[in-house]
């Protein structure tokens, strides 16, 4: 078990570039088996996420090859359409295979991915639209089956604007014989991200970003394809949330600023100045943060979910009292009871927590509950006053690349311990 031991009270300042975002190369890494040509994905994030999804996508055959942030697929071997147990269970995002295998080879069978840290995670959504599409599943032993050679084209509306499932359906009718339109898909930009890959080995996908996704079934296969990964939205967001903290000038480059206007708007109400360019965007904070009044998490383009634990750090120091509601996960308040033990002033019950903010958080021994959690305590102990412990890196390494040398590289005293 991993942990940072982070000395508090030194603001960041400097310069970095994003790295690229986990929650694209995830889906687009499992569509590369889709390619029968190479793949090369650039600005690939150095994760234990995507060394995972590598892992499963070897198992069933493909080629895969990383150099720094370059990963070359060769799918074209790729036989099998069976998932690995282990690596199904070790990578929740694993389900992202099933629309890619049922694409490829008619069939897909993965272990039930069951809940997680922050919630039961139902796949309800994603299996309902895959058979729409004519696929025929079944549960055996804890196993999804789903079984579909002649896939079609259908309206599949979804209940939810789920990401995974719009994700998954995307890629399944690609192949299907017939178009296909999604309506009330989920709008995040990971999905647009997705579509232009799934555009450049050859399928014909437009409306990603919108609530309505067109799919025209057929793949006109292609060579090869490269596809540099866009720039991860939620890393960004977190940096500027540790600027904010600790009373920082940051700048960040290769951020996709128009991605970012829930986050941006909750930074400069707590006081931020933030001058932004197409690319680039700089943070700067003197003294301490006003209060955000009400943090409430959408769908995107609402306040990201994966922004509020980053966000809640902020408002346990801020000038009054914040109210945070989390509307999409039923537990992702586990970083709560961690502040707690630094000193943070909060009531939660349920979805709902009330912040009131207080001078300074005092250093501590805490626990990563999750990914996001751990990047909140990182936070959490830069702005802190003496030493904060923060066990279970192996969680924050999910998501984010070196996130402690990237914080020590504006200024951050983070010392990394392996377990
Ligand atoms: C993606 O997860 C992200 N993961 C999550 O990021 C992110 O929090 C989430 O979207 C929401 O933005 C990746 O992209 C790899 P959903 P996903 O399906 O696709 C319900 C992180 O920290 N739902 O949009 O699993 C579900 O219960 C991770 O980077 C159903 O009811 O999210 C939840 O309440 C965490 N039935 C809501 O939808 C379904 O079939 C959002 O889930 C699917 C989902």
């Amino acid at each position: 078990m991993g942990r940072f031991i982070i000395e508090g009270g030194h603001p960041l300042n400097g310069t970095l570039k994003v790295q690229g975002a986990k929650n694209a190369a995830l889906p687009i890494l499992a569509a590369g088996i889709m390619s029968r040509g190479e793949v090369t994905l650039t600005n690939c994030p150095c994760i234990r996420d995507v060394d995972n999804m590598l892992d499963i996508l070897g198992e069933l055959g493909a080629g895969t090859e990383r150099r720094g942030d370059t990963i070359r697929l060769s799918p074209g071997d790729a036989s099998r359409c069976v998932m690995p147990n282990r690596l199904s269970k070790e990578l929740r995002s694993s389900i992202f295979m099933l629309g890619p295998l049922l694409s490829r080879f008619g069939r897909a069978v993965c272990t039930y991915p069951g809940g997680c840290e922050i919630g039961h995670r139902p796949i309800d959504l994603h299996l309902k639209g895959l058979a729409a599409l004519g696929a025929d599943i079944r549960e055996e032993r804890g196993r999804i089956v789903c079984e579909g050679k002649n896939l079609h084209g259908a309206d599949i509306h979804l209940d939810y604007p789920s990401v995974g499932a719009t994700e998954n359906i995307m890629m399944a009718a690609a192949s299907a014989k017939g178009d296909t339109c999604i309506t009330n898909a989920a709008r995040e930009p990971e999905i647009e991200d997705l579509q232009n890959f799934l555009n450049a080995i050859g399928c014909s996908i437009w409306g990603a970003g919108t609530s309505t996704l067109y799919v025209r079934g057929g793949m006109e296969h292609v060579p090869s394809a490269v596809h540099r990964i866009m720039p991860d939205r939620i890393a960004a967001g977190t940096i500027l949330c540790a600027a904010a903290v600790t009373g920082g000038n940051v700048t960040l480059t290769d951020v996709c600023c128009d991605h970012m206007g829930a986050a941006f708007a909750k930074l400069r109400e707590a006081g931020c100045e933030l001058s932004q360019r197409a690319d680039t965007v700089t943070i700067e904070m003197k003294g301490r943060p006003n209060e955000i009044k009400l943090i409430e998490t959408y769908p995107y383009p609402g306040f990201p979910t994966d922004m509020q634990a980053q966000f809640f750090a902020l408002c346990t120091v801020a000038e009054g009292t914040s109210v945070i509601v989390e509307n999409l996960f039923e537990n992702r308040f586990r970083h709560c009871a961690e502040l707690a033990k630094m000193g943070a002033v909060i009531t939660q019950k349920d979805r709902t927590a009330i912040v009131r903010g207080v001078e300074k958080l005092s250093g501590a021994s805490v626990s990563a509950r999750d990914l996001r959690c751990g990047a909140a305590l990182t936070i959490a102990g830069l702005g802190a006053e003496g030493i904060t412990t923060v066990d279970n890196t192996e969680l924050i390494d999910r998501g984010y690349q070196g996130l402690d040398k990237v914080l020590c590289s504006l200024g951050a005293r983070i010392t990394r311990e392996d377990g």
